[in-house]
């Protein structure tokens, strides 16, 4: 099942509420929430307060927090009980991957990985079997409304081809770049979970969601 997850990052602060109410709507199921913590990424975004808050205000869609921090298992308990149904955490950011991966799935929360697009995919295949899904980044982390690097595309196809060839089960996301015209593609090359932030927020949400529900059909 294709599933799209509009990225906050690219929301307006002072109506962030509002305008989740309004993703929600145009049937949303999955919200993105990115962590920035100035040193894995150049930017700061937004960390535990805003997330327990919208928790207590929207009980009924994924929470999938994306987290682009140093050594992210130093925070995972706190994501979780902040109210985080999936964390995703950056390989290139963790000393010990399976360690945080097991921390994740400790918590009872989906456990996902990420890649930047200079990393090979193939080095998170030994993970495979401890991950409910595999962030493919489209673009360099850390900044909204960049254009989608045709050559990540490739590597969500490798992934796709290798856990059908193993016939496993994990979600693949893309994350950066993804437009009504983009989405197609990293459709085609196997993705099934996709982020948008400028995409849905600039501008009108029904309109551009109803945009990107059409282009994935
Ligand atoms: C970038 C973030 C993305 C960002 C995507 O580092 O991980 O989630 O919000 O923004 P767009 O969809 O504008 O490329
Ligand atoms: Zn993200």
């Amino acid at each position: 099942m294709d599933i799209l997850s509009p990225s906050i990052l690219a929301a307006d602060y002072a109506i962030l509420g509002d305008q989740i109410c309004q993703a929600k709507e145009n049937g949303a199921k999955y919200l993105h929430i990115d962590v920035m913590d100035g040193a894995f990424v150049p930017s700061i975004s937004i960390g535990f307060p805003v997330i327990s808050s919208l928790r207590k205000s929207f009980d009924d869609i994924v929470f999938d927090v994306h987290l682009m921090i140093e050594e992210p298992i130093r925070y995972v308990e706190r994501f979780a009980k902040s109210g985080a149904d999936i964390i995703t955490v950056h390989a290139e950011a963790c000393s010990d991957i399976k360690q945080t991966l097991a921390a994740i799935r400790s918590q009872g929360v989906k456990a996902g990985i990420s890649v930047k697009p200079g990393t090979p995919v193939e080095e998170i295949f030994p993970y495979l079997p401890m991950l409910d899904m595999v962030l493919v980044m489209t673009v360099e982390p850390g900044f909204g409304g960049q254009k989608l690097i045709p050559q990540t595309l490739d590597k969500v196809h490798a992934l796709y081809t290798y856990l059908r060839s193993h016939s496993m089960s994990v979600d693949i996301e893309v994350d950066g770049g993804i437009t009504v015209n983009t989405i197609k593609e990293a459709k085609k090359a196997g993705a099934n979970v996709f982020v948008a932030g400028t995409a849905v927020f600039r501008g009108d949400i029904k309109t551009n969601m109803e945009a990107l529900f059409e282009a994935l059909k």
